[in-house]
């Protein structure tokens, strides 16, 4: 018996990346897992990987800034599997730099689109299953960025920021009806995304290392193990809660002072 056993989860952006690893977790957790991303091809990849474990896993193709898309694929869902426990709003997208004042409608709008309005229509669509069966769990993913600021990111903060809001809302709302909303803050996590920053020169991994108390980035199953347990009845009394998972990044002063030992 695991803690997830018989729940069904969606999660969105887990062709790849941290929403993969959390499909991972959540799965070896007992739950039927959909994977949901825009790229269908990286869904399709990452259910059959997931369905090779024995595991009940579909994939299914959804645009999350898109209303119509998400109450689609989340009745699709639902039909398939037959009921939605646990929701994991997890789909992002990295614009870094330029300025504030260079920061252009295209990027505004695609990121405040896809991290800050498709989790609402991700959790308002969780909430017409979730409500009326007086029981769900939304975890949703922010970020470090949420809190502590980033220039060059200004729109990833304020979506990451939103999210923290909106979790928190949702819980004074829901908890009533048995329904619990958090939110995960990661710090640097060894994903694609990662990657291509770092490849475009706009993120320094040296840097971050220096200045990260454990040494090293987050580790994609980390955010997943963290996901399960708030998913979880474990979890039963945390609600409206942001866990950082920053491997004490944003614990130490901004001029990196670590005394490291010998
Ligand atoms: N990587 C990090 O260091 C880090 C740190 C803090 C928070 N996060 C957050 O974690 C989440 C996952 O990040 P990641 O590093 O795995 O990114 P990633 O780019 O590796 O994966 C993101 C996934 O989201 C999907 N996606 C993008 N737009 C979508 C849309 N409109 N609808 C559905 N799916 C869409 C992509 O196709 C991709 O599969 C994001 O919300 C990100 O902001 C990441």
């Amino acid at each position: 018996m695991t803690v997830l056993d018989g729940r069904v989860t969606i999660i969105t952006g887990a062709g790849r990346g941290l929403g993969k690893s959390i499909a991972e977790q959540m799965a070896h957790a007992g739950s039927s897992v959909a994977v949901g991303d825009l790229d269908i091809q990286a869904a399709e990849e990452a259910a059959t990987e997931l369905a090779g474990q024995g595991v009940a896993a579909k994939p299914y193709r959804v645009d999350v800034s898109d209303p119509r898309s998400v109450e689609a694929c989340f009745a699709a869902v639902v039909a398939d599997f037959g009921r939605l426990d646990v929701v994991v709003n997890n789909a992002g997208v990295s614009f870094v730099g330029p300025h504030i004042t260079d920061t252009d409608d295209e990027a505004w709008n695609r990121t405040i689109g896809v991290m800050q309005s498709g989790v609402f229509y991700c959790m308002r669509a969780a909430a017409k299953y979730f409500l009326p069966q007086r029981s769900g769990a939304i975890v949703n993913i922010s970020s470090i960025r949420g809190f502590s600021a980033s220039p060059g990111r200004v729109a990833y903060c304020a979506a990451k920021a939103a999210v923290l809001m909106m979790t928190q809302v949702a819980a004074g709302e829901w908890a009533p009806y048995g329904v619990r909303c958090n939110a995960i803050a990661p710090g640097v996590q060894k994903t694609p995304m990662w990657d291509q920053d770092v490849a475009a020169g706009v993120c320094d991994e040296e840097k971050v290392l220096a200045v990260t108390p454990a040494g090293r980035l987050g580790r994609p199953e980390e955010v997943g193990k963290l996901a399960v347990f708030l998913a979880s009845d474990d979890a039963a009394f945390i609600n409206g809660s942001c866990v950082t998972i920053d491997g004490g990044l944003t614990s130490v002063p901004i001029d990196g002072a670590i005394t490291r030992p010998e």
